[in-house]
């Protein structure tokens, strides 16, 4: 069985009558917006430009920490160059026209909230806030910036342990997951954006969503065809300016 294809002018239909929308976003959102993805044909994973054996997983950490501060030096640094895409701004109005939008995300950027969408679950984490891996104590994402100036590891300045951003790593719990289940469960209509559905539990959401799913990827995606699983294999952004153009929707700059 294969995927059923959507047009942005379906997409467009099935959110006009979708009152509890669900968002599962990915890397893919960002990459116009040149934060680069995982899997993709330039991601992180295939150009291995980081080894994400030793940047994203937490024994990795504990034993050195510096690879991964390696990675967020340039990443948070490339954040503070590059503004949202314009499929975020299409959430933001779409959240604002149905205001019982949720976004659940993978991503780790903060672009959604950037952006101005107010409901989004970071399951994987993000650079707002961090802990010490000593003691716990804990930090604002600022801080820990400051710390970076002077540092090449932020370490706790009460115990002088290394503290770790409280982005997700492979190996430790994702958050939000019980919301995350509730809200898939609830929701009337799915759309999956930019990601590969390759890493779990995130990728379960589509698995589990009470309504219609509607994948919007360029390239191979890690879930089964099923009756009421849409998808397109378009770019995200041309096929959003489509899906508005179809609703009449003005999406701000
Ligand atoms: N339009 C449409 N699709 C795109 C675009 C775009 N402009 N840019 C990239 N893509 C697609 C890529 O082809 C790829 O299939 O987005 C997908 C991104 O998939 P991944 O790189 O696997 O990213 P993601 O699914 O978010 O990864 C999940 O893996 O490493 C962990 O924690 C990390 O959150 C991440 C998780
Ligand atoms: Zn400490």
């Amino acid at each position: 069985m294969s995927y059923q294809s959507i047009t942005p002018g379906e997409c467009a239909a099935k959110l006009s009558g979708a009152d509890r929308v669900v968002v599962v976003s990915g890397a893919g959102l960002s990459t116009a917006a040149g934060v680069p993805d995982f899997r993709g044909p330039k991601g992180l994973y295939v150009t291995r430009a980081y080894d994400p054996e030793q940047v994203f997983e937490i024994h990795g950490f504990d034993r050195d920490p510096r690879p991964f501060y390696a990675f967020t030096r340039d990443f948070l640094s490339l954040l503070g160059t590059i503004r949202p895409t314009f499929t975020h701004r299409f959430l933001v109005e779409l959240e604002r026209r149905k205001p019982e939008t949720t976004i659940i995300t993978q991503n780790i950027d903060g672009m959604h909230q950037r952006a101005g969408s107010r409901r989004v679950y970071p399951m994987h984490g993000d650079y707002e806030t961090a802990h010490c891996r000593g003691c716990g104590r804990g930090y604002e994402g600022s801080e820990v910036e400051a710390m970076l100036e002077h540092q090449e590891v932020p370490t706790c300045d009460r115990c002088g342990v290394a503290i770790k951003p409280d982005v997700v790593f492979f190996g430790e719990n994702v958050r939000h997951f019980n919301e995350a289940q509730s809200l898939a469960g609830a929701s009337d209509l799915m759309l999956a954006l930019g990601t590969s559905l390759t890493v779990y539990p995130a990728a379960m959401l589509p698995e589990i969503a009470g309504g219609e799913v509607v994948i919007v990827n360029q390239g191979e995606v890690g879930m089964r065809p099923r009756p009421g699983v849409f998808l397109a294999d378009a770019n995200l952004d041309e096929f959003f300016q489509s899906v508005a153009a179809e609703l009449d929707w003005s999406v701000e700059e």
